[in-house]
Order: structure tokens, then sequence, then C-alpha cells
């Protein structure tokens, strides 16, 4: 869904439930913060075609999470040492300011027919930091400054593959900083202290397969007392196709002072359709754990109607952070089902390209048909197909299973919209997410309740 409002003589771009790339591409998202009473969520874009290039950080904000205004180009590549992307990176509010950490990226060679690609494919990467005074002016040539310069010593982490600064507060005020890396082939986490933010110290290191060959976009927090590190390690295929990279989650041992760090546990899928990718958390305004993930799209929606132009690349709906059962699950944040008060039955609402939420109980023998899109109980499993409704990607993953529940029936709880299906089942114990494209407008299941938003 989206709106375009004028505000002040300038026409901004509006998107409702999901935040879709306003133009071109986009993928992780990063600046992750609720700050000043509104959410800011920033996330890596190239603004010129629908496809990845020399990275920017676009911004856009919120009062609820649901509703998204679009506010342009935040971060440029604009210094020597990142003129070839900035790349992910994480937000703190400090003393009222906005500090914005993120990776710095110079490539050895830029290729003179192309500036966004490499010659071969060489880079350096070092950290670096913007202080925005106030969430809205941030790109000041000054304000940008390297805090860890690419690195000398390999013990140190890996010169090229050493990204995606999480940034946050210690319980004693204090700074902490993990980065993902790799060392002879293995995923490593990076730790580092400060006392202002400005200043970093190195204070571990970890490494371990599960982290694949490298760790993207680390995120660890504790919640309810237990530590949890969300990654999306590089290089662990589970079949081959498109997109084998996914996202995990792992309960963990951190001595927060030391950065002594442990994994418990194997890690588990953050979302099983796969396309989840670099998910994001911060605190929201009622101090809850919420997610947000980069849905990667194989190519790019072709004249929208809102006339951003081809555009490729959008976030999940926000969810909340929950243990239950030593298990972490993942529910729909409630802002998102408040919206949904409108009975849909009768309405058509995916013939109308409306926002539809179904709820039901999903039993063996059945299946269930959202536009083309199919679900069924299989051998106790959640199991979709999207075959139909992939815009012709055959070499992509187009099936997808939960583990093995146990049980012949299960409680959905179910959000579609034009290019993304999202299926909470057991109030998000499992979520099973699907970029799609070209749903048709056939609803066929035994639903309890289909409803749809006001706008
Ligand atoms: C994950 C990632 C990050 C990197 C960014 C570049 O999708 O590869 O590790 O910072 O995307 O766009």
């Amino acid at each position: 869904m989206f709106l375009r409002i004028r505000k002040e003589g300038t026409v901004l771009l509006q998107d409702f439930l999901h935040l879709k790339a306003p133009g071109h591409w986009i993928n992780d998202p990063n600046g992750f913060i609720y700050y000043k009473g509104q959410y800011h969520l920033f996330y890596q874009h190239f603004p010129y075609l629908p496809r990845w290039g020399t990275m920017h950080w676009g911004h856009a904000v919120s009062d609820d999470l649901v509703h998204w205004e679009h506010r342009g180009i935040a971060l440029y590549p604009s210094k020597a040492y990142d003129r070839n992307g900035v790349f992910s990176g994480s937000a703190v509010e400090v003393e009222g300011a906005l500090y914005l950490y993120y990776t710095a990226i110079r490539y050895d060679e830029e290729n003179p027919d192309n500036i966004h690609r490499a010659l071969n494919n060489r880079f350096r990467a070092s950290q670096a930091l913007v202080i925005s005074p106030d969430g809205v002016t941030f790109d000041n040539l000054d304000a940008k400054r390297q805090v860890l310069p690419v690195p000398a010593a390999p013990e140190a982490g890996d010169p090229q593959n050493t990204r995606d600064p999480k940034v946050w507060r210690a319980a004693d005020g204090s700074f902490r900083m993990v980065l993902g890396s790799t060392r002879e082939g293995v995923g490593q986490l990076l730790f580092y202290r400060s006392e202002d933010g400005l200043t970093w110290t190195a204070a571990g290191r970890f490494g371990d397969p599960v982290l694949g060959t490298t760790l993207e976009c680390p995120d660890l927090f504790c919640l309810d007392g237990r530590w949890v590190l969300l990654g999306s390690p590089m290089g662990i295929t589970a079949d081959g196709l498109h997109y084998p990279d996914q996202s995990t989650w792992t309960a963990a041992d951190f001595d927060e002072a030391g950065c002594r760090f442990a994994l418990q546990g194997t890690p588990a899928m953050v979302d099983w359709g796969l396309d989840l990718y670099a998910p994001q958390t911060t605190l929201d305004e009622d101090g809850r754990r919420v997610l947000i993930g980069w849905m990667r799209m194989p190519c790019p929606v072709e004249d929208p109607p809102d006339g951003r132009g081809p555009w490729r690349g959008m976030m999940s709906l926000p969810r909340l952070v929950e243990w239950r059962d030593g298990q972490l699950c993942f529910p729909v944040h409630p802002h998102v089902t408040a919206c949904f008060t409108q009975p849909a039955e009768g309405l058509a609402p995916l013939a109308h390209h409306r926002p539809v939420r179904l709820q039901g109980t999903l039993r063996s023998g059945q299946a269930w048909n959202i536009g083309g899109y199919r679900l069924k109980l299989e051998d106790g499993r959640l199991c979709t197909d999207r075959s139909a409704v992939f815009a012709h990607q055959p070499d992509s993953r187009l099936t997808a299973c939960t583990p093995a529940l146990g049980r012949d029936a299960c409680a959905l709880d179910i959000f579609v919209e034009d290019h993304l299906i999202e299926i909470f089942l057991d109030g998000g114990r499992f979520v099973l997410s699907h970029v799609v494209f070209d749903l048709d407008g056939t609803l066929e299941g035994d639903f309890d309740a289909v409803t749809t938003t006001r706008t």
C-alpha cells in the first residue's frame, strides 16, 4: 500500500505496512531506532538502478511502525574511505544526538567503465561514524569520521570482510560493538568497547563454523536475562539454489563487561521462508524488542501504480521477539494487527489489491490457496508452494516447510500484500514469509476471519 502526500510544497512518498524501495534497490535495514518519539529506519540503497550497487543509506520515519514516510538519502558515499559504499550498521542515541555506525568500503581498484563495480572485486572495509544532531540532518561532510580503520593484523580482523557494526549501550552506559568477520574461512564475531562511542578498543573474538564463512549483520541483545545472537551466516547453503544465505538466532552466554562470548545450542531459523535476510532489532516505545528484516526480491516490480518507478526490495512486517518455553518466537507486532479492523469476506480483497489478514486452523488433508500461493500440512509440517506466483524464477526456492510440528492441525495468522505473504504459526512460534508476484484474486481455505485495513 502506498500514499503520496504533499507537505510544505514537497511530495513525500509514504508506505503502509511494509517499507518498500522508494524506487531502484534496497537491502538490509540499518540504524533501526526509536529516537525522539519516532521510529527511524535506514536501509541499504542503490538509488540509480533496481540492482545492488554503490551503497547509500536511505531513510524513513514512522510514528507507529506501520505508516512510513520516506525521507530520501541520509548517507552518501562521500569520503575517500567510503566512496565505494556505505555498508550496513546501526544507531544509538547519545545525549540527544543520533550516532550512526556503518562500514565504509573502498575498492582497491575501481572499474573505470563502471564506478559502481570493483575491477578485481577486492576492497578494504573500515568502521565509520556519522553524528546527526537531530535525526534530520546527516551528511555534513565534517560529520563523518573513521572510528576503526582497516584492520592491519590478521588477528584484528579480515581487512576486506569485517563489517556491519551493531552498537549498543551497556548496562553501565559505556558502549559495545560487535562486527561480523571471517578468519581462515570461518565466521567470526569481533567485540569492541568504548567509553564515549568515539574511541574503541578490541575486547574479544569468537569464531565457529555455524557462523558460516563470514557472519553478516550480527545483532546481539539480552532478552529477559538471556542473550541472543541474530545473524546471517554466509556460505551455509541448504540446497544450492538462488539466495543460499538465511538468518538464524542462537542463545548465547555473554559477559557484557568482559565481552566473553559462547554459543548455547544450535542456530535456528528466524524465518522458514528463507527470503528474509539481515534482520535488525531495536526496542519499541514500550520497551519490547522488535525485528524488521529485508525481503529479497529476485527481480524488480515494474510499473508500480504510485509512479515510484521499478523497485526491488522491501522490509518484512515488524515482529516482536519473545522467549516462549526456551524458544525464540516472532509474533507480528500488535500495531500491525490493530490495522486489520474491516471484515473482508465477500469483498474479494486480493482482486482489489487490498492488504488482507487470514486467520484459521489448517488441518492435515486440507489445502489453502491464496491467489495461487498454496499451503498444506504434510507429514506434520506446514509446507508452502509459490511456483505459480514467483515471476517465472524456476531455479529459485519455490517451496518451503517448517520443522515437524507433531500435530495434524495448526493455527495460522497470515498477512498478504501484493508482493509478500507472511505466515505466523501459533502466534509466531514459527514464521514463514515469501516474496510473491502476480497473485490472482482467488482465496480458498477454511478461514475463521478475513479482514482488511481501512486505508
Ligand atoms: C548483507 C550485506 C552486509 C553488507 C551489505 C552491503 O546483505 O552483504 O553484510 O554490509 O549487505 O549492501
